[in-house]
């Protein structure tokens, strides 16, 4: 981004806060997702070449960002307050600060831009999908499907802290049928399978 708010720099920020390797792993997730939403939405609004990037590159820090003070604030008064004060003393675009307040339910900033309501979208998602994952066999991404997904919704016992209506109530903000959701959501972590620790592991498989 022009003015120095970079993704690059977002990712040094969030591993200077996050001791927590799982946490770097949801914030890369949920990225991941984000960052798909960033790339349809510059498509929908006819964007191109520094203009569609910079938009993507919002939607990537936002996803990036989100939980990156939840290692040291984690409280109710805290997260993700702390955090937003912090980065709006830095100067990064209140677009992201906006969109990082609404994706908690009682921070009382409503959902008003597209990346407000991907982020809030894509956040419970994307650990849903790594739950999914990691009861493969082959803890693969890459063998998880819309409709598996879909029944898990419905199993209350599994992953029982992820929300499901945050999941619905996401896709229906934006306008999608939750297999749209979910299909544009497990694409975009099948293509980072690797950084996101997802891409099987056909080590230990073998070992058994
Ligand atoms: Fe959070
Ligand atoms: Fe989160």
């Amino acid at each position: 981004m022009a003015n120095g708010f970079t993704r690059e720099r977002a990712w040094t920020l969030l591993n200077e806060w996050t001791a927590s390797q799982s946490l770097v792993k949801h914030a890369l997730g949920v990225e991941a997702c984000t960052r798909s939403y960033g790339v349809r939405e510059a498509a929908r609004l006819s964007l191109e070449g520094a203009e569609a990037a910079e938009l993507i590159e919002l939607y990537a820090i936002a996803g990036l960002l989100h939980d990156f003070d939840y290692d040291r604030h984690p409280s109710l008064t805290e997260h993700p307050f702390v955090g937003v004060a912090f980065l709006r003393e830095q100067g990064w675009p209140e677009v992201i600060l906006h969109a990082i307040l609404a994706h908690a339910d009682y921070s009382g900033t409503p959902r008003e831009s597209h990346l407000d309501k991907a982020l809030f979208a894509c956040d419970e998602l994307s650990g849903f999908l790594t739950a999914c994952a990691l009861v493969k066999p082959s803890k693969s991404i890459h063998d998880v499907e819309v409709a598996g997904v879909k029944k898990k919704m419905k199993d209350k016992a599994f992953a029982r802290a992820v929300k499901r209506e945050d999941i619905t109530g996401g896709a229906e903000l934006l306008g999608l049928t939750v297999e749209e959701h979910v299909g544009n959501c497990l694409k975009a972590m099948q293509e980072r399978a690797e950084e996101l620790g997802l891409a099987g592991n056909s080590e230990s498989v073998e070992r058994g």
